[in-house]
């Protein structure tokens, strides 16, 4: 789809995959609505954006909180007067221990940013995206997780992680089927590594699941290997535009990932249907 002139937000806009998301549409002449929790970083992200020349705006959003998605759609369709054309359902959390050890408070705070806030987007958007009568995209931020898992991942890191980006995985799947015959189509990303502060999620965790709690590292930033952000943002901008389904960031992870998980899973069906003759 043409993204030149379309409203875009995009949650979790103030910090890696989501600023680099926000600056690639809005170099493609996109009017961009950075959404997040943290409001300040926000607020900055999208002066940078301004002082290059660009269309930007930026609001408190809390995935979680319905009322926040309210103020946040008001804003969106009134600032230029415009109806957004995409949401990007970028914001996401990462932790967890083991599948037997990780506390609930993680457990629900995981789910509840990861998978009920993506919900909470599209119920919120959807409605007047439709009826809008634009064309128009939503894409979930899902990740490599969503297509099985890394098999050289350590365990014990990210139990209810992944479980979360499976459920957008299937998410987005329903709305790409409720979304046709409409004016709105679907999307999922599937990021490998990005450099991003997704390693220092707890800063961002509420006092209902047990309150933030900033990391520091000893040493050079654990997602420093991953792919630039701002790579991984023309990419993602390459294929909305393209209106892929799918979309990557980076190639041979998630296609390790992906291979791995429908390699097994196909040969456990074929032994299946030889043994019952099925
Ligand atoms: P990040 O930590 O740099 O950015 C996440 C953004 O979400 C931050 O701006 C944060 O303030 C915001 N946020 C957190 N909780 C929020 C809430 N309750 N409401 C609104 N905003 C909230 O991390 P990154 O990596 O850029 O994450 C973006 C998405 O990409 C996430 O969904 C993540 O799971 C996904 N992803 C990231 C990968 C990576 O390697 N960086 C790999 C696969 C998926």
């Amino acid at each position: 789809m043409n993204v030149n002139g379309a409203v875009a937000v995009i949650t979790g806009g103030a910090s890696g995959i989501g600023f680099g998301v926000a600056s690639a549409l809005a170099k493609r002449g996109a009017k961009v609505v950075l959404a997040d929790i943290e409001a300040e970083r926000a607020l900055a992200a999208a002066e940078s954006l301004r002082d290059q020349g660009l269309e930007a705006t930026s609001c408190y959003l809390d995935v979680i909180d319905q009322a926040s998605w309210d103020a946040t759609a008001d804003l969106a369709f009134g600032h230029w007067d415009q109806a957004p054309q995409l949401l990007f359902n970028n914001a996401g959390v990462g932790g967890g221990t083991t599948v037997h050890a990780t506390p609930e408070r993680i457990w629900d705070w995981v789910f509840s940013v990861n998978i009920r806030g993506v919900y909470l987007g599209v119920k919120t958007f959807a409605p007047r995206m439709l009826a809008s009568g634009l064309p128009g995209k939503i894409v979930n931020t899902a990740s490599e997780h969503a297509l099985g898992l890394p098999p050289n991942l350590r365990g014990g890191i990210v139990a209810p992680y992944t479980a979360a980006k499976h459920a957008v995985m299937g998410y987005s799947l329903c709305m790409r089927r409720d979304f046709v015959d409409t004016n709105l189509t679907a999307g999922v990303i599937c990021p490998g590594l990005v450099e991003s502060d997704i390693w220092n999620s707890f800063r961002n965790r509420h006092d209902t699941f047990g309150g933030a709690r900033p990391r520091t590292i000893d040493g050079p930033n654990p997602m420093a290997h991953g792919l630039p952000a701002a790579a991984a943002g023309e990419r993602i901008a390459d294929q909305v535009e393209r209106d892929d389904f799918f979309i990557f960031t980076n190639g041979p992870d998630e296609a390790e990932v992906l291979e791995t998980f429908t390699a097994e899973a196909n040969a456990a069906m074929a032994a299946f249907r030889t043994r019952y003759s099925v």
